[in-house]
């Protein structure tokens, strides 16, 4: 079989309000939420790097310009700290700057994350391509040299040449907050996906197996997404659309190795404040 091109481009849906993070995100991104010293969403921008991804889409919305001036020259800045030891504090973002081009589109109406995604196809066109939700940080496996969850995801759609999506096994109590799969295991921790559903009661939900901010999807995935009604939340949902997708062709759901932080939640967000701090902070 020939090799399937590598993946190129990475989108990060970044449209959405932030409220459990009011008042902090009245005036500013929820995405632009420092995690230490570091932005919610450069951390993503750096784990799609790893997984070899230089092509950045962000679904942006009103009140999201934040996100393009971090990743672009601060002329002043710059000019300011030429010289002195702070310059080292701008070294991963100019590496970023560096390494990637970055394209934004604005989301006019909020619809959902399938929507979202929809709104990106004009910058992805016919190619496989992944999807980060920032809000979902997931660090690197601490007892093995493995990337992080993206990389890994890349990597097995390399080797089967279809959709892959992360899961993580979450509380059943916790099911409602989620994507939920259900599906055959095919190898240690790799699922074959034969059913899906968003957000559903922890009655009605098929398994504990929830779906993370992680995905490769092949391109077709748009044409399901224009077919696809509005679902849970009256939302156009992107879980919806996949399961579609993997009623005709192989979808996968894979139990990434590493640790994630809901950084959609405050209590998420504290918890990977400390790790970060605790393992990856220097001054
Ligand atoms: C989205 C997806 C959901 C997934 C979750 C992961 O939901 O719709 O399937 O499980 O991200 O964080 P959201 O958290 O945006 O409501």
């Amino acid at each position: 079989m020939a090799k399937a091109p590598t993946i190129r481009k990475c989108l990060f849906p970044a449209a959405g309000y932030g409220t459990r993070f009011l008042p902090a995100t009245k005036a500013m991104p929820k995405e632009m939420l420092p995690i230490v010293n570091k932005p919610l969403i450069q951390y993503g921008v750096e784990e799609a790097m790893e997984a070899g991804m230089t092509q950045i889409g962000f679904i942006t919305g009103r009140g999201k310009r934040a996100i393009a001036d971090h990743f672009d020259t601060s002329f002043e800045l710059e000019h300011q700290i030429f010289g002195t030891s702070k310059e080292s504090h701008l070294d991963d973002i100019r590496q970023v700057m560096d390494s990637c081009d970055f394209v934004f589109m604005r989301q006019r109406e909020m619809l959902g994350l399938g929507h979202a995604i929809l709104t990106g196809e004009p910058m992805i066109g016919a190619e496989t391509f992944a999807v980060i939700l920032a809000d979902d940080l997931c660090a690197a496996p601490t007892d093995s040299d493995e990337k992080r969850a993206l990389a890994q995801l890349a990597e097995l759609y390399e080797r089967y040449q279809c959709s892959v999506i992360a899961i993580e096994e979450v509380p059943k109590e916790d099911t409602a907050s989620y994507g939920i799969i259900s599906g055959d295991e095919i190898a240690p921790g790799i699922y074959q996906v034969n059913d899906m559903v968003e957000k559903p009661k922890p009655e009605d939900a098929p398994t504990n197996m929830a779906i993370i901010g992680r995905y490769i999807l092949t391109p077709e995935i748009f044409g399901y997404l224009k077919q696809t009604a509005p679902g849970a939340n009256g939302e156009v949902q992107i879980t919806d659309a996949l399961k579609q997708l993997a009623q005709n062709r192989q979808v996968l759901a894979v139990k990434f190795k590493g640790q994630r932080f809901d950084c959609g939640s405050i209590e998420g967000f504290v918890e990977a404040t400390n790790y970060y701090y605790e393992n990856h902070y220097s001054d």
